[in-house]
């Protein structure tokens, strides 16, 4: 850019060839330099930025383009620029736009026209998309640990839990008894799936765009799988169209992340709830808790709450960039710079999240007999004595009536199916013997669900040794 004021001409082609070379006869106004600038966001990627410039400058001298003496010039150069930039000494300046050319400036000015040199057969256009690609595989690799830890903490406390009752509900009505072990496995499920989508997605993170310079390619001849290779990307990103103007690996990430906090958000609800005096089924550390300025009585789950809050601002972060996304003709456009503030805000959040939350699950301090104080209202083994009717040769949906009438005789006496003497039972059906109250106790109830997926504290055990197993 050139701030200089060229002398209007009266030449007509000079007219022409200065109404192209007028858009930079003024200097770019304070206001549109901050808008055009990324180097405020986009420098926490200069560490993956010189990675990937190192791999560049290193297949530059192995095909000829640069020679050795270059190459070595570059490596002492970015050396020296990581150190700046670790101690805090780099200075980052707007007039320079973004992180790439900040640190394209400072190595021309260590060591001269080597720096100039690194440029070739590049543009910002595949270094920015390389640099997102680099930066975003490493934060994928920190969540994939993250889910690894919540799994095994989840599925400690399961273990611990396998025998504890409390009421599984629909409709956040009590349904049946379920054990706080199966209860916690449930959303081991899910931050497995989350695991997987994250793996998924990193394989297409996992491609290199370098090499398809500004959209069309360079003339140089350049090794692109050997970049690749140095970087360890597992692919070439085979057009370079698609290659600098794409983010659905940013968006599929953004819509992985989205799901880490939705599930992360539903089981903040639960804590949240179960933490309520009214409930009382667990308390949570202090330290994730805290106390109100004008209620001393108070504890409020400050954690699980903003948890539940960040969510929403996680969930926009992938819709802004499926919206960023939709109008852009190929190939590269200056929209695609808006892809990282939103990108980066949901890597950020998933990783606080999860550290917190792998902290408290473990802090969890559970009230087994508020839980099974809970299970024993709401009629949860009803089911439990249709299935007993059923075996004794009803047909369901009979033994279902059976014992909804049971459940209106209970309610009107105000007590509970296994509180009624066997001849009272025998009154609704004559086919029932004692037998039934080992059916009717809670205990009974989730024992006999001992099957794959079921509640069962046998079945909860080994569930939980086989995820704790598998992610140690
Ligand atoms: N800061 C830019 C971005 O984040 C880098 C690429 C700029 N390319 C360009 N042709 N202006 O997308």
């Amino acid at each position: 850019m050139s701030n200089q004021n060229t002398p209007a001409s009266q030449d007509q082609f000079a007219n022409k060839a200065q109404a192209w070379s007028a858009r930079f006869s003024e200097p770019v106004s304070d206001l549109v330099k901050r808008y055009t600038a990324s180097v405020n966001f986009d420098k926490r990627m200069a560490h993956f930025d010189i990675q990937g410039s190192l791999a560049h400058a290193t297949m530059l001298a192995a095909v000829g383009v640069i020679s050795a003496e270059d190459k070595a010039d570059i490596e002492r150069g970015m050396q020296q620029i990581l150190q700046e930039i670790d101690a805090g000494q780099f200075e980052w300046l707007l007039d320079l736009e973004d992180v790439h050319l900040n640190i394209e400036k400072r190595l021309v000015e260590l060591i001269g026209d080597a720096g100039k040199r690194l440029h070739t057969g590049r543009s910002r256009n595949d270094q920015v998309a390389t640099d997102i690609r680099l930066w975003l595989r490493n934060e994928i690799d920190i969540a994939l640990e993250l889910l690894a830890q919540m799994q095994v903490k989840l599925a400690q406390l399961a273990l611990e839990q396998a025998d504890t009752i409390l009421p599984g509900f629909t409709h956040l009505q009590v349904a049946q008894p379920v054990t706080f072990g199966h209860h916690l496995l449930a959303y081991a499920e899910m931050f497995k799936r989350d695991a997987e989508r994250l793996a998924d997605c990193r394989k297409r993170v996992n491609r290199l765009p370098l090499g398809a310079a500004a959209l069309a390619g360079t003339s140089f001849p350049i090794d692109r799988e050997m970049v690749a290779k140095l970087l360890n990307f597992d692919e070439v990103c085979r057009n370079s169209l698609d290659a600098v103007s794409d983010r659905d690996f940013a968006i599929e990430y953004c819509a992985a992340a989205a799901l880490i906090m939705t599930h992360i958000s539903r089981f903040s609800e639960e804590l949240v709830m179960w933490m309520s005096p009214r409930v009382g089924f667990i308390d949570l550390a202090d330290r994730f808790c805290t106390g109100s300025s004008i209620m001393p009585q108070k504890k409020n789950p400050d954690v699980p709450e903003l948890a539940r809050g960040k969510t929403g601002r996680v969930n926009g972060n992938l819709i802004a960039l499926l919206t960023l996304m939709k109008g852009q003709p190929l190939a590269y456009n200056k929209d695609n710079q808006e892809d990282k503030e939103g990108l980066f805000d949901s890597a950020d959040t998933i990783r606080d999240t999860l550290t917190i939350f792998v902290d408290m699950i473990a802090g969890i301090k559970v009230k087994a007999s508020a839980m099974r104080d809970a299970a024993l209202q709401g009629f949860a083994t009803a089911t439990d004595l249709a299935d007993y009717l059923v075996k004794k040769g009803l047909p369901f949906r009979d033994a279902h009536e059976t014992v909804a009438a049971a459940v209106r005789h209970c309610e009107d006496a105000g007590c509970d199916l296994a509180d009624l003497s066997l001849e009272q039972l025998q009154a609704f059906d004559a086919s029932i013997e004692a037998d039934i109250f080992q059916v009717l106790t809670l205990e009974g109830s989730v024992a006999a669900r001992k099957h794959i997926g079921g509640t069962a504290p046998e079945r909860v055990r080994i569930e939980a040794q086989r995820i704790i197993d598998q992610n140690s």
